[in-house]
């Protein structure tokens, strides 16, 4: 497995994802700035790994912050929390580690001390996120039969949680254990994170897949056995609604309508206590020619509009169970 994120002691080295899967190409960061830029381009991405680097960050700035008293030490660290959270409004998991982050200095009355508890934090953040993934994996898996076929959506393998992934790690450990006959990876429009880095990752593990367009799933539900739709989350309200990856509520419609299981998989880190329902949760938008072009070449006529939502809301009635590392949850009961 590659290590899409690694801590160098005083630098961060990053796998830029958008690079993948013709280039592996690491990055050496040392300023915090630089692991904003990664993180809002994509070249790290997923929401636990968004988590992660967003930790890392913080210590790269902590390492290099010349406040000698705690107060402007502080107010300094709150600028950095707000870089950070301009990032991506939707990764619950990057909101998570700022909020912890921000309580980290509660009660200390040195700076030297205040910075040592942020990077031991960060660390302590990307073990538990292995952790919690591992479990989770277990979990998952167990809800697996022999010969399955699956169908997942976006990447949420080791790229995107810097563990050993969500969805795409129960896919995994499901094969490790060798019940997987075939894994369908969506394409993933616009930017393609399953053909590029789903399908990498399933190349690396020696898993059976095959890839299929985003407007394929019908087809393949409808004609082909698919035992169950894995997918991972990007944040999670209290009522089981969930926001993940473009084209995943898409899913869960026709995995209802052919009667099978549709399960969520993330941490309970991406479980938002502060959305009652998915409509509470902000949707990202970005840039127009990430739909309009590919790769750089323009697909759609010069002056055409595109609409670019990054996600969308999967209501909890149409999820079967959320698997977390904390147990199997059935919906709607969160
Ligand atoms: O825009 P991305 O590539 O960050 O979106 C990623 C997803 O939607 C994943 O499904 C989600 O973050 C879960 S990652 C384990």
């Amino acid at each position: 497995m590659k290590e899409p994120l690694a801590w160098l002691g005083n630098r961060l080295r990053l796998l830029d994802q958008t690079r993948l899967p013709n280039e592996e190409v690491y990055l050496e960061l040392t300023d915090y700035q630089d692991v904003a830029e990664a993180i809002k381009a994509l070249r790290v991405r997923g929401a636990p790994a968004i988590g992660v680097a967003a930790g890392y960050a913080v210590s790269l700035w902590a390492l290099a912050a010349s406040s000698q008293d705690v107060l402007s030490f502080k107010k300094e660290l709150d600028g950095v929390l707000a870089v950070l959270a301009a990032t991506r409004p939707t990764a619950r998991n990057l909101f998570q580690v700022i909020e912890r982050l921000r309580e980290v200095g509660d009660g200390l009355s040195s700076v030297d001390a205040f910075k040592e508890k942020l990077v031991q934090e960060a660390a302590a953040i990307h073990l538990e996120q292995h952790e919690a993934d591992r479990t989770l994996a277990d979990y998952g898996a167990a809800l697996l039969g022999a010969g399955a076929s699956v169908l997942t959506h976006c990447n949420t393998g080791p790229l995107a949680t810097a563990g050993c992934g969500t969805a795409l790690g129960i896919i995994i450990r499901a094969f490790e254990e060798d019940k997987i006959k075939l894994v369908y990876a969506t394409e993933t429009r616009p930017l393609g994170q399953g053909a590029r880095l789903t399908a990498w990752e399933l190349m690396q593990a020696g898993a059976p897949f095959k890839l299929i367009t985003d407007s394929m799933a019908g087809y393949v539900m409808s004609t082909r056995r698919v035992d169950a739709v894995i997918v991972g989350a990007d944040r999670i309200a209290q009522n089981g609604d969930t926001a993940n990856k473009i084209g995943t509520y898409t899913l869960a419609v026709l995995a209802h309508e052919h009667g099978i299981p549709f399960y969520v998989a993330a941490p309970t880190t991406t479980i938002d206590r502060g959305a009652s329902t998915g409509s509470d949760i902000t949707i990202e938008e970005r840039n127009e020619d990430e739909v309009t072009h590919c790769h750089g070449i323009r697909l759609a006529p010069a002056g055409t509009e595109a609409l670019n939502p990054s996600f969308d809301v999967t209501p909890a009635r149409l999820i079967t169970a959320i698997i977390t590392e904390q147990g199997v949850i059935k919906t709607p009961c969160l």
